[in-house]
């Protein structure tokens, strides 16, 4: 496994593999992988010739006061986790080499960054959209592998290569989830043995509408009202959104008659999570 840090030297290993013949896969990650990370890679090794991770925490998708000076970080575990899932390359550039001095383009998409996240993270997306367009452009990739968790995230991603002509595939990972249901995600780290076990309560409300639809109810204020009601009840947890939205537009729904997204953010004290549950109509 190469690791490479210079931008240039990517682009080239890329133009080589692709005169090779070969198909590049992507993974983009921000690093301290855990199991949900390791099953893209994998997805993604199951579709390509020549893997490549790449492990950047992108200081443009954090807004001011959110946790990127101590974003969880552990490169040497990282790296041998990559190693063992069979990653061919994993770049991993300094800030300076993705944001030089004098660095002033930003991709921003319109109405699917409003909503949701992007309402209580303003700039988040276009920060997201910024570094993937240059991850991308520098690792030439065929297909890459985005997880499901950050559903939004995906939806932004698949519209962004749409509109740019990136020619690209872009491929959902399901979320992997914790024995008790909980979504894995790198913040659950900063979480308290009290805010983790109540952590649960987002995936048990989503479970709740969900069961709640599987009864016949298909009318959003009832479904939302049954995940807000097992959310509400976690003391810890301080809800920033959870909504019902058309799983391909992100336009809200005020029936499920076809796949709609049941999203959530909450707070556990300074941690913020995010959770999703695709409807089924
Ligand atoms: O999902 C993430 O980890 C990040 O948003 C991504 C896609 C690697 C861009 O920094």
């Amino acid at each position: 496994m190469q690791v490479l840090k210079a931008p240039a030297e990517v682009q080239a290993w890329a133009r080589q593999q692709a005169r090779e013949g070969k198909r590049i896969g992507l993974v983009p990650t921000m690093g301290y992988l855990h199991e949900g990370h390791l099953s893209l890679l994998r997805k993604a090794r199951s579709l390509c010739d020549s893997l490549v991770m790449t492990l950047f925490v992108n200081p443009s998708q954090f807004g001011p006061g959110e946790d990127l000076d101590r974003y969880p970080r552990d490169e040497d575990g990282d790296l041998s986790k990559a190693m063992a899932c069979g990653v061919d390359l994993v770049f991993m550039p300094a800030a300076a080499d993705m944001y030089p001095k004098g660095f002033q383009t930003k991709v921003s998409l319109g109405a699917l960054t409003e909503p949701m996240c992007g309402a209580s993270r303003p700039g988040h997306f276009d920060g997201v959209a910024t570094v993937v367009s240059k991850l991308f452009l520098i690792t030439r990739p065929d297909l890459a592998v985005f997880g499901q968790k950050d559903f939004q995230q995906l939806a932004v991603i698949r519209r962004l290569v749409s509109d740019l002509n990136f020619g690209i595939e872009i491929i959902a990972g399901p979320i992997v989830r914790e024995e008790d249901g909980v979504a894995m995600s790198s913040r659950n780290v900063y979480l308290s043995p009290d805010a983790r076990k109540q952590a649960r309560c987002l995936v048990r409300g989503l479970r709740a509408a969900e069961q709640r639809l599987a009864e016949g109810t298909r009318d959003a204020s009832t479904l939302l009202a049954a995940a807000r009601a097992v959310i509400g009840a976690a003391p810890l947890a301080k809800l920033d959104y959870l909504e019902l939205r058309d799983a391909e537009t992100l336009e809200s729904v005020r029936t499920v008659s076809k796949p709609a997204v049941l999203a959530v953010a909450a707070k556990f004290g300074h941690t913020r999570l995010i959770d999703n549950l695709v409807l089924q109509a």
